[in-house]
């Protein structure tokens, strides 16, 4: 409220003009907020720059009664009402969630509208047939706010690097979980509080358990892995894990070993033209380049056959990063409008084979509880040996004195071999439980 000032309240900022496209917005909380901020700063920066005025003629919200940082002569809760206005020749969706969020933006290619929107979890799960329809319209539907916040990922990946065969892809994408982890590594806080910080600050999603469990981040893996390989990718062909299980002991443990904890994205080519993607936990050395990326910031590397390694980084959340992405994409189709470039849309017909997470080959961080007695770590040791995973590092500490609690580093071993080790030992009775298994990367 008070980053508004009382003119902007009373009356609408951005009202139609003679050379304005007209743009009817659903949803306004923190993403929608932050888009009409910068398009109110940076109004005539973006006239000049767009070749045209944009104007806010209609805003879509649930709660009428709720007290918002514009004009109330532009609210409505009918949200068809919004697609349908007859001004509105843009549609920024901004409200989330598959449904009515589907359906609107159908409604709005269907009637030649142009859209844009932030909404990840819809794309990833019905990205192929809505960019399919505008393609088959002719129409623009941008979505760069969708991974990555302000970071420009999803242009690069569809335009300057689309001449590669990507061969890998691995990011921070999701801010929320990335905050809380860097509040728990440097001030040792617990989940919840770090929690309740980034939902204050408008990074989380309105369930933050779309963050903490990974779904997030499964979203915008499934989204980029979709343009990289010009193939669509299904969401549920992409393995996830949250981060609801690391525990202060695992993060003490990488800063110990040289490493950090982050949820990371991965993505892989596999040779049989498929791919193997990945969301999990991941503990990086402290010197990979992804391993500095805290706090809100989120980062895209890739290696690419021949622009090889690029890395993109910026803040992957928040209303200003987001609302810059939103209105970037709001601009690009206004342009596109003005001199007559919309509706390259680039359909995604066909699917891509995605492995499953047992073809995963990667080093592995294994804690567990044992008693400690003679021959125990013998014992351990011979299992993880019979099951072809080799012993890198180790550390110990007791707990009491019966029990130790103890770290492995693996080597590079296949995800079958450590789940057939980590299935024997739990049958062994010197193991008194297993405490958290993560992947690690090199
Ligand atoms: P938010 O703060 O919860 O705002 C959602 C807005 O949509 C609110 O104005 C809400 O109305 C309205 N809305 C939701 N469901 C509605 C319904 N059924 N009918 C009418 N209005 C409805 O969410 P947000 O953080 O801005 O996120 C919006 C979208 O951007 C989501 O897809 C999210 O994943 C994506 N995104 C968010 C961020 C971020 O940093 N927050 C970054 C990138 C992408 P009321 O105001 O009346 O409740
Ligand atoms: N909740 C999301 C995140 C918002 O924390 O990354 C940005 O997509």
């Amino acid at each position: 409220m008070s980053q508004f000032d009382s003119a902007a309240l009373a009356e609408p900022v951005l009202g139609p003009t003679e050379t304005s496209i007209g743009i009817g917005m659903l949803g306004f909380g923190t993403v929608g907020t932050g888009t009409y901020r910068m398009l109110r700063d940076n109004r005539e920066a973006i006239r000049k720059k767009a070749g045209v005025d944009v104007s806010l003629v209609r805003v879509g919200i649930r709660d009428a009664a709720k007290e918002r940082a514009i004009g109330r002569d532009l609210l409505t809760t009918d949200l068809t009402a919004v697609v349908d206005d007859p001004r509105v020749s843009i549609v920024v969706e901004l409200m989330g969630g598959v449904s009515p969020a589907g359906e609107l933006i159908e409604r709005a290619l269907r009637q030649g509208k142009h859209v844009v929107t932030a909404n990840k979890e819809l794309l990833a799960k019905s990205g192929p047939r809505l960019i399919n329809l505008a393609a088959r319209e002719g129409l623009d539907l941008h979505f760069e706010a969708a991974v990555g916040g302000g970071i420009p990922l999803i242009q690069p990946l569809r335009h300057q690097l689309s001449g590669n065969d990507v061969l890998k892809m691995m990011g921070i994408l999701n801010g929320t979980t990335n905050y809380v982890l860097t509040r728990m590594t440097d001030e040792g806080l617990d989940l919840g509080d770090a929690l309740r910080e980034a939902q204050s600050k408008g990074y989380a999603e309105a369930d933050p358990t779309a963050d903490v469990d990974g779904f997030d981040a499964q979203y915008k893996l499934a989204i980029l892995a979709s343009i990289a390989f010009g193939k669509a990718v299904p969401v549920e062909g992409v393995y996830r894990e949250g981060i609801q299980k690391i525990a202060r002991r695992d993060i003490h443990f990488a800063q110990v070993l040289g490493y950090k904890i982050k949820l990371v994205g991965v993505v892989e080519a596999l040779e049989d033209g498929g791919i193997l993607a990945r969301v999990h936990p991941t503990m990086l050395p402290r010197n990979h380049p992804l391993a500095s990326v805290d706090d809100v910031y989120n980062a895209l590397w890739l290696r690419g056959d021949f622009v090889g390694d690029v890395m993109l980084s910026g803040r992957g959340a928040g209303a200003d990063p987001t609302g810059s992405a939103v209105v970037g994409d709001i601009m690009d189709v206004c342009r596109n409008i003005r001199y007559g470039g919309a509706g390259n849309s680039v359909p995604l017909d066909e699917g891509i084979a995605t492995a499953p997470i047992e073809k995963c080959r990667t080093r592995y961080y294994v804690r567990m509880v044992i008693q400690d007695r003679p021959k125990a770590l013998g014992c351990i040791a011979t299992v993880f040996g019979n099951c072809n995973v080799s012993l890198a590092a180790m550390e110990m500490r007791g707990v009491d004195s019966r029990l130790g609690e103890i770290v492995f580093l693996t080597h590079v071993s296949s995800e079958a071999s450590i789940q057939r080790a980590l299935k024997a030992m739990r049958n062994i009775h010197i193991v008194e439980q297993i405490g958290n298994v993560i992947r690690v990367e090199h």
